[in-house]
């Protein structure tokens, strides 16, 4: 494994909800897995006054209330918490970075990251700020967390400007999605097995599916999610880069311009939705109560901060082409959701009917083969093929060879921002969105939420706990299709 060279990874925004639920408990992992060199700085930062030793005992806190209890240990902690270092700055105040200066001094040999986990509408002046402050130079990254832009031209507005202060191979805009085992698993039995390769096309697939569903709603966070909605807060970033990853043609290397530019040409193949085709082929929901796991709970529109008669789409249904010879006619169907009936991420793969069967009726209807690649919650893949069923009757039955990841690797697979912040540490941007790739995904959402404004009518409701409105079925069965777990 490629060693992780000394490194000081400066978090904005270091006691906020991301810092303490995910960065820190992942950076703790990676120190328990001994795979963070000894000169390795994590400073956190952030408005609040604080000293060193309260944000290390914040930050044990959130360890031990977010690591499963067997994976904290107070011997690992200890030598953790040396790396710790706080500093107060108000991102907004030009002043304050010389907390941070003297608390990084020189970098030296060590590589420098600063890690924007804060408002979007910071990080241009964080940027300007670190550059002010002479903290920036060419070997310096900066990590930037969603939502980058509300539309293609508040995108564009950020990234030019960041633009004018770090060169692109210095950003790094995470999509968590790709940091995923699974995600990386579909890369590997794409391009490591010669098997599927054949078969990953028009001639064979019948179509694609996939779906990212919640059972959470917008868990506090709804001042943000009323103005966002499901096509901008999942659809626009996580979706479509399982679609251009699952779409995307052979690259020539897992180099990282060589997979980007792949993915950048399926994005750009997509054929547009606008007008009465975004509305033909979209379905937008919004819950009202029902229950989630047997609990009862409130409908989107009861939810503190949402806006009275709201009419942000808490759930997406669509159905997306691409104008390429490989996938042309293909429907790639994409939903997402919040407080459906499970929580599932999964990307299916539906294969041709055989072309002539020799089975009648007596012996079972043979069915499609369905490849069926899980990301969470248990991570695996399934392949359903037709068997014959024991006895001596020739009768068909179709069986699933399954690939649990868990069992088959025996190993705790890494959480997505583990894999994430290693990579940013060895300098790795092939799991990050390039610049070319946030435009194109931005220029074939914006039609669709210009329709959808224009049509002006509600959002379909659907009850809490169901698998969205029934709309979104009746978008598969128009074209004899069926979504996954209905069928
Ligand atoms: C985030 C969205 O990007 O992804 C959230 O902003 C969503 O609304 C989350 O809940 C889902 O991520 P995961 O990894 O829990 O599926």
């Amino acid at each position: 494994m490629e060693e992780i060279s000394p490194f000081e990874i400066v978090i904005f925004g270091g006691s906020g909800d991301l810092a303490m639920r995910k960065l820190l408990p992942a950076l703790y992992r990676r120190h328990r897995a001994g795979q963070l060199p000894d000169d390795g700085r994590i400073v956190g930062t952030a408005r609040s006054a604080m000293d060193r030793e309260r944000y290390i005992a914040e930050v044990e806190k959130s360890c031990r209330r977010y690591l499963p209890a067997d994976e904290f240990d107070s011997e690992v902690w200890a030598s953790f918490a040396e790396r710790l270092d706080f500093a107060r700055v108000d991102a907004t105040d030009a002043d304050s970075y010389t907390n941070l200066s003297d608390c990084l001094g020189e970098p030296g040999h060590r590589s420098r990251v600063f890690y924007l986990a804060t408002s979007p509408k910071l990080f241009v002046d964080i940027c300007r700020y670190l550059q002010h402050a002479g903290l920036t130079n060419r070997a310096s990254r900066v990590v930037l967390e969603k939502p980058l832009g509300h539309d293609l031209a508040s995108a564009q507005t950020i990234s030019e400007q960041i633009g004018e202060i770090f060169a692109e191979d210095q950003i790094y805009r995470i999509d968590h999605y790709l940091g995923k085992e699974t995600v990386q698993n579909l890369i590997a039995l794409r391009f490591g097995n010669a098997l599927f390769e054949p078969l990953w096309r028009r001639e064979w697939v019948r179509d694609v599916q996939i779906t990212v569903a919640e059972q959470v709603g917008v868990e506090g966070r709804a001042g943000f999610y009323d103005n966002t909605g499901a096509l901008r807060d999942m659809v626009q970033n996580h979706l479509l880069q399982l679609l251009a990853i699952t779409a995307m043609e052979p690259p020539t290397s897992i180099d990282q311009n060589a997979v980007r530019d792949e993915k950048l040409k399926v994005l750009r193949a997509l054929l547009p939705l606008r007008g009465r085709d975004a509305i033909h082929n979209t379905v937008r929901g919004q819950y009202r109560a029902g229950a989630v796991d047997g609990q009862p709970v409130p409908g989107y529109l009861e939810e503190d901060d949402v806006v009275p008669e709201s009419r942000t789409e808490t759930f997406a249904a669509l159905k997306a082409e691409l104008g390429t010879w490989r996938w042309s006619g293909v429907p790639f169907y994409l939903r997402t959701g919040k407080r459906l009936q499970e929580r599932l991420a999964e990307i299916v793969i539906n294969f041709r009917q055989v072309p002539h069967s020799i089975f009648d009726g007596v012996y079972g209807a043979s069915q499609p083969n369905r490849l069926v690649i899980r990301l969470q919650p248990d991570e695996g893949m399934k392949l359903y093929i037709m068997a014959k069923a024991p006895g001596d009757e020739m009768r068909l039955r179709p069986v699933s060879l399954d690939l649990d990841f868990a069992e088959t690797f025996k190993q705790r697979q890494a959480d997505a921002y583990e894999r994430l912040l290693t990579d940013v540490l060895r300098g790795r941007l092939t799991l990050f969105m390039r610049r070319d790739e946030l435009y194109a995904a931005w220029e074939w959402v914006e039609p669709i939420l210009e329709a959808w404004e224009n049509i002006g009518d509600a959002p379909k409701s659907y009850t809490a706990g169901t698998w969205g409105p029934a709309a979104s079925s009746a978008l598969l069965s128009r074209d004899g299709a069926a979504w996954h777990e209905e069928s």
